[in-house]
């Protein structure tokens, strides 16, 4: 055993006997309210942010399928070489047009966009501050940035306006000052207060980055995001997103924003200049996803439908999911075995959601995570409504 090996299986072994083991499950078929789950047979999927049922539409598939033939499998090359194709484009017109800015160069992931922003657009004179909650990508986004520019950081306390007012305040120093949010909390499901945040900004002319990963396709009455939900389309300076969830369940990521800033990070974000483009098929797929979305609100409505019914049928039973009005519905347990155990009961009870244990969430908040799609029957609803009550009352929850 080589000398990382002899420090990391002890590890490995100490994760087994806590609990906190991941173990990996392997679906054969595509992603939808239900999945043929290796070893399970068909479980209700509760444990996806495929929110709009896209990943398996006719439409977004037949894109794919489509750009495979028309450009091939790969795009062999970074985006300023010879990667960046006319379905790029087009994929990134809709973007912007979806959630309302000039521009929106794409990115393989949203991980890679949130890294893109602060260490290819602050310097050492300049202040990042992030929502003590926000994604790992905007945390290790950040954490990169301090190393490869120097700019200074900072964390506000959980969506409290007056931390960062008073942090934005002591910091009349930087030329720039950036604040950085989730729109939607991934392991929450609450929204950040982005007209409070637009002008707190404003006052002190800072620069408003929004990671709608969770919000895209989601919220609002077209599904164009956290701006859309408040009515504030158009006011936020820089919005980053994925192409992963709600649109299609591909890949990929985008940073929507004025032209400057987009043509800035063309020319200098690094995870675009030393990485290959988004595949073609993928960008098709996401692209006929977009327009799937924009023909379609009816989508996002039904989506608002089953969470709220999924919502309250849970409290009718007795259990406490975090208040919100997202899909996005997690159940508090406490100790991450307990979070492990209950998700563990439900999957033998044929449904599917994930438990979610320390470093993901702080110490002592384990939970079990839903995550409802538009997609889902009444039928599947209520079977895993059955499932819940069944296992709750067995570990006495409820
Ligand atoms: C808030 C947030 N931002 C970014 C990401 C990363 O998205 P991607 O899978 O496109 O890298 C995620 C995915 O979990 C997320 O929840």
């Amino acid at each position: 055993m080589s000398r990382l090996e002899q420090r990391i299986q002890p590890e490995l072994e100490q994760f087994i006997q806590q609990g906190t083991y991941k173990r990996l499950n392997f679906l054969d078929s595509p992603q939808g309210p239900r999945v043929r789950m290796e070893g399970r047979g068909e479980v209700i999927l509760l444990s996806s942010n495929n929110y709009l049922g896209l990943s398996n539409e006719p439409s977004v598939v037949a894109a794919g399928k489509e750009a495979l033939d028309r450009f091939g499998a790969g795009t062999a090359s970074v985006r300023f070489i010879c990667g960046t194709f006319t379905v790029h484009r087009a994929l990134e017109a809709a973007c912007a047009r979806l959630v309302g800015t000039a521009a929106s160069p794409s990115f393989v992931s949203a991980w890679n966009a949130n890294e893109a922003v602060p260490g290819t657009l602050l310097t050492e004179n300049d202040l990042i501050i992030s929502d003590q909650l926000n994604h790992a990508s905007i945390i290790d986004g950040i954490r990169l940035a301090k190393a490869i520019t120097k700019c200074r950081t900072a964390v506000y306390q959980h969506g409290d306006l007056a931390d960062l007012d008073a942090r934005l305040a002591a910091a009349s120093d930087r030329q720039v000052k950036m604040v950085v949010t989730d729109g939607v909390f991934s392991m929450e499901g609450a929204i950040a207060k982005l007209p409070d945040l637009i002008e707190l900004c404003r006052k002190h002319e800072a620069v408003l980055v929004v990671d709608d990963s969770h919000a895209t396709g989601v919220l609002g009455d077209h599904g164009r995001g956290t701006a859309e939900h408040f009515g504030v389309v158009g006011e936020l300076d820089i919005i980053t997103s994925t192409l992963g969830k709600a649109l299609g369940g591909a890949a990929g990521g985008f940073v929507a924003a004025s032209a400057a800033v987009c043509d800035y990070l063309t020319q200098r974000a690094r995870p675009q200049l030393f990485s290959n483009a988004l595949a073609p098929t993928v960008a098709a797929s996401s692209l006929a996803s977009i327009e799937f979305l924009e023909a379609h609100p009816e989508r996002v409505a039904r989506l608002r439908e089953n969470a709220g019914y999924f919502r309250d049928q849970l409290l009718g039973l007795g259990f406490k999911p975090l208040p919100g009005q997202t899909p996005i519905i997690p159940v508090i347990l406490g100790e991450t075995s307990a979070a492990i155990q209950m998700s563990d009961l439900l999957l033998a009870e044929g449904v599917f959601v994930t438990g979610f244990g320390y470093p993901v969430v702080p110490q002592g908040q384990a939970r079990v995570r839903c995550q409802i799609s538009a997609a889902h029957s009444r039928d599947d609803l209520d079977q895993a409504l059955a499932a819940f009550r069944k296992v709750g009352r067995q570990l006495r929850l409820i």
